[in-house]
């Protein structure tokens, strides 16, 4: 089981339990405003993007190489970006705080 707490574009804090599917998934079960993950979690929509605390990299790892050219064309995308869809809920993430990117 891990505790994954979200920050909203309005800074809002939800934190959320999950073990198992990836953590769009798991926003969108919980109404995380801003994660819509509309192209259901094959990384070419970006409505999942999030910026991970930065003292929390370590426990979502790396952008892959399809996941940072997608991220490419979002003008919101930083070196702490990730499509949260790409990210598999496990014991690993537990305590992690990702911020949701949205789209400025
Ligand atoms: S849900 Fe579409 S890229 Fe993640």
């Amino acid at each position: 089981m891990a505790k994954i707490t979200f920050i909203t574009i309005e800074n809002e804090e939800i934190t959320v339990e999950g073990d198992s599917g990836n953590v769009m998934e798991l926003a969108v079960a919980n109404n995380v405003a801003g994660i819509d993950g509309d192209c259901g979690g094959v990384c070419s929509c970006a409505t999942c993007h999030v910026h991970v605390d930065p003292a929390h990299v370590a426990k979502t790892g790396e952008a892959s190489e399809i996941e940072q050219d997608m991220l490419e064309l979002d003008d919101n995308a930083n070196e702490y970006s990730r499509l949260c869809c790409q990210i598999q809920v496990s014991e690993q993430l537990d305590g992690v705080i990702l911020r949701v990117a949205g789209d400025e």
